[in-house]
């Protein structure tokens, strides 16, 4: 800046060195009504005074020559001035809106000024930053001799490693002032929000694959089969709310039903949300769980409110899984008895046989998302939930060649129930017709995650 007297700003007609107005526009201010501001370095207060006129409802401007406060004071009495070098400057408050406009060239530690700017911005506010930025690919400041003086610029790369920990824009070409060694530069620099990408598609859509491929990466994950199959385990980590509508439903079978419960009501919405996020945010979050299409505003608007920049990802190959399940399910349903079908998990009882010792169950049953094996299997029964053992893996050739699991995969299974199981006290003493009806035969797939299995045919009993 130049040492005469002659001004630097421009107001009207009596112009400095400067085209003010020319900057401001170039500056891209956002709406300033009703926020609080702050110019370091403000000069003559041409910036402060536009932003009282604007609206906004405190405004502070720094500099430390008094000549210029002193006149920057008459002109806009409603501003605060403080005469104060920016190092010295105590103040801690942070505004809205922060302006640093040709002056970053001026601190001894460019560096650290940009950091103390950024400290002053409020959460959510926005630093503009008006700076001439050097030519060439090197990480460093570049020294350009001017007809005052001679100043450091830093480079492209300089300026972008110094921001890296920020979200910065550049915004575009400042004015161009006479005798400038370098071109001016405008960027809003914002202080970053922890992310949140959301999977909230249906099954078959192959989010849950896209959030383990993610998860693999270190990025962190939630997952809704996670929460529900936790609170079986830790039922006290949910809030009274919740608990009530888990327990109403099975969390392992009827994840989908708890969740439109959940989002019948605002403040069963707000308890989940808080239990399901980290107490402390990542850089960045991935949620994987289905929400019916009418319940995500809301659920994203909830996620909002923990100053989540919220990402939704919609798959868009998600029919090729639509098919593949059409055909998984005619095939199922065509053949013959005892057959099971599911939203998760497909597959086919092919023979109950009871002795002494107990019930075996032969068959087969895959996840068609990934084509897995089944990993365990559950039966349920009013309140009973027992895990049964999984006595044999079965090769079966007619899968591999349907294309239904890849070679190698045992997709077939022996189960075996144990004669001391209520399951098979079920089945013994009170016969075929109430095993039908009351008990459910589920799948477990390769994260233990369940999908369901309902035995819909009647078993035979053979010998
Ligand atoms: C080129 S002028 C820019 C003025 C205004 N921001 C604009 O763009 O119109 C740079 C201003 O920074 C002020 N300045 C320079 N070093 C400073 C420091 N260490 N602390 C506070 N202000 C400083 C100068 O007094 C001068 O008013």
């Amino acid at each position: 800046m130049t040492t005469t007297t002659r001004p630097y700003q421009s107001f009207g007609p009596s112009g400095g060195d400067s085209a003010s107005l020319e900057k401001l526009k170039a500056m891209r201010l956002p709406d300033l009504a009703g926020k609080s501001v702050l110019d370091l370095g403000c000069n003559e207060g041409f910036f402060c005074w536009y932003a009282w006129a604007a609206g906004a409802s405190r405004v502070v401007g720094v500099d430390k020559e008094d000549k210029w406060i002193e006149r920057a004071r008459l002109r806009c009495p409603a501003v605060e001035f403080i005469v104060s070098d920016w190092r010295e400057w105590a103040s801690d408050e942070q505004f809205d809106v922060v302006i640093l406009a040709s002056a970053l060239h001026y601190a001894d530690d460019q560096e650290w000024l940009l950091h103390f700017a950024m400290s002053r911005v409020a959460a959510g506010g926005l630093l503009v930053l008006e700076i001439g930025v050097a030519n060439g690919d090197e990480d460093q400041f570049w020294s350009a001799k001017r007809s005052i003086d001679t100043r450091s610029f830093p480079t492209r790369r300089k300026i972008e490693g110094i921001l890296a920990r920020y979200a910065y824009k550049y915004v575009g070409l400042s004015v161009k002032q006479e005798g400038d060694p370098v071109a001016r530069w405008v960027l809003h620099c914002r202080c970053r929000q922890p992310m949140v990408v959301l999977l909230l598609g249906a099954g078959y859509s192959g989010k849950s694959t896209l959030a383990r491929l993610l998860s693999a990466k270190g990025i962190d994950l939630v997952r809704f089969d996670d929460f529900f199959t936790g609170f079986l385990s830790r039922p006290g980590f949910l809030d009274e709310n919740l608990r009530e509508i888990f327990t109403k439903f099975n969390p392992l079978l009827q994840g989908d039903k708890i969740i439109v419960e959940i989002f019948e009501s605002p403040s069963t919405v707000q308890s989940f949300v808080r239990c399901l996020l980290p107490s402390s945010p990542p850089e960045i979050l991935v949620i994987d769980g289905y929400v019916p299409a009418k319940f995500q505003r809301g659920f994203i608007e909830e996620v909002k409110k923990y100053g989540y920049v919220v990402w939704s990802a919609d798959c868009q190959s998600a029919e090729i899984w639509e098919d593949r399940d059409g055909l998984l399910n005619e095939f199922i349903v065509v053949s013959d008895n005892f057959v099971v079908k599911t939203d998760r998990i497909v597959g086919h009882i092919d023979a109950v046989l009871i002795s002494d010792k107990g019930l075996t169950i032969s068959g087969w049953g895959i996840d068609p998302l990934d084509r897995s094996p089944l990993s365990g299997v559950m039966l349920k029964s009013g309140d009973y939930l027992e895990n049964v053992l999984v006595l044999r893996q079965v090769m079966r050739k007619d899968l591999v060649e349907r294309g239904y699991v890849s070679e190698g995969a045992a997709a077939g299974f022996d189960l075996f129930v144990n004669s001391d199981s209520v399951f098979f006290r079920l089945y013994e003493t009170e016969g075929a017709d109430v095993f039908a009806k009351t008990v459910e035969f589920i799948g477990l797939h390769a994260n233990n995650v369940a999908g369901k299995l309902s035995l819909t045919q009647l078993p035979s009993v053979g010998g």
